[in-house]
């Protein structure tokens, strides 16, 4: 039985997050999700997801692929989460490449590729375009 754990925002969710979601299941049997919190997002990109974090955990529970979600509170307690989880393997997309090797020592270190063409930010850049 391999868990595979994996971490993301998943705000506006698109295809390039099924395809790595569903990608990353199949690295195991159970896959786990790490939501990045709102203040974490913030922390990070310097604003608020479009939908709250409990909304984000909603729809990435209700994949078919996923069978965990938990919410990520900090960057820094990664191999916390890791060590709690029992994962075997931690999946990040290549845009994190090399970024990860530390938690070599706790589980393998997985980078899949990412959607060409796709993000979040993109995606609300078009639907402002709309407005
Ligand atoms: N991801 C992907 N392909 C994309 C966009 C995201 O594989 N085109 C992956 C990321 O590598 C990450 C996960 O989906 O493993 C969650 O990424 P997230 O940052 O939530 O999505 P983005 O669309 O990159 O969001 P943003 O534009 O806000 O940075």
């Amino acid at each position: 039985m391999k868990t595979v754990l994996t971490f993301g925002t998943f705000d506006v969710l698109h295809i390039g997050h099924i395809r790595i979601l569903e990608r990353a299941a199949a690295c195991g049997d159970r896959l786990i999700v790490g939501v990045s919190s709102d203040a974490l997002n913030f922390s990070k990109k310097g604003r608020n997801p479009i939908y709250p974090e409990a909304e984000r955990m909603a729809i990435i529970a209700a994949l078919r692929c996923v069978d965990e979600v938990f919410l990520e509170e900090s960057l820094e307690l990664k191999g916390e989460y890791i060590k709690n989880r029992n994962a075997d393997i931690l999946v990040m997309g290549n845009d994190w490449e090399g970024k990860f090797d530390e938690f070599n020592s706790l589980c393998e270190v997985q980078y899949l590729s990412r959607t060409e063409g796709i993000s979040t930010t993109s995606l609300i850049d078009t639907i402002k375009k709309y407005a």
